[in-house]
């Protein structure tokens, strides 16, 4: 099975432009309870290199793109976020990394929960060893 788990949002459009509606349990398949987005990062950063133990998480590049790779402790598999209908389900215990930002990437990552440290798994021979 796919580390990687595509969600694609129906785009409604009409003569002014196009909307994307996401909705809890609806279009993605938890209730969100927290909404942040990552911008303005600096050529050559990468980002995440984490993994969750309960946490669900959707991404999407609501404008320009990144490079997402995704790892579950046996495989790694990789996918460019760059249209904003096309998200990610980031599932608990996947490791995910972001990388080749570009200038204009606005990254929007829907929460299952609040922000919670002790829920983070940031060093990565830990991941492996919870995977095991
Ligand atoms: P971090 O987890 O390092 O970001 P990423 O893994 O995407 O590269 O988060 C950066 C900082 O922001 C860190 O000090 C924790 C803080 N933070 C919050 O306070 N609340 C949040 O919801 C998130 C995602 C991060």
């Amino acid at each position: 099975m796919s580390i990687i788990k595509l969600i694609e949002f129906p785009t409604l459009g009409d003569e002014r432009g196009s909307l994307i509606v996401v909705e809890g349990n609806k279009n993605i398949p938890f209730e969100v309870k927290r909404v942040y987005y990552i911008f303005g990062t600096k050529s050559g950063v990468s980002r995440g290199f984490h993994a969750h133990k309960e946490l669900e998480q959707i991404a999407v590049c609501v404008s320009g793109q990144c490079r997402m790779i995704m790892d579950d402790g046996k495989n790694k598999e990789e996918i460019w976020l760059d249209r904003p209908n096309k998200a990610i389900q980031i599932g608990k215990m996947v490791w995910h990394e972001m990388h080749d930002f570009s200038s204009d990437c606005v990254l929007l990552v829907l929460a299952s929960d609040h922000y919670d440290e002790s829920d983070y798994i940031r060093v990565y021979e830990n991941f492996l060893e919870c995977v095991a």
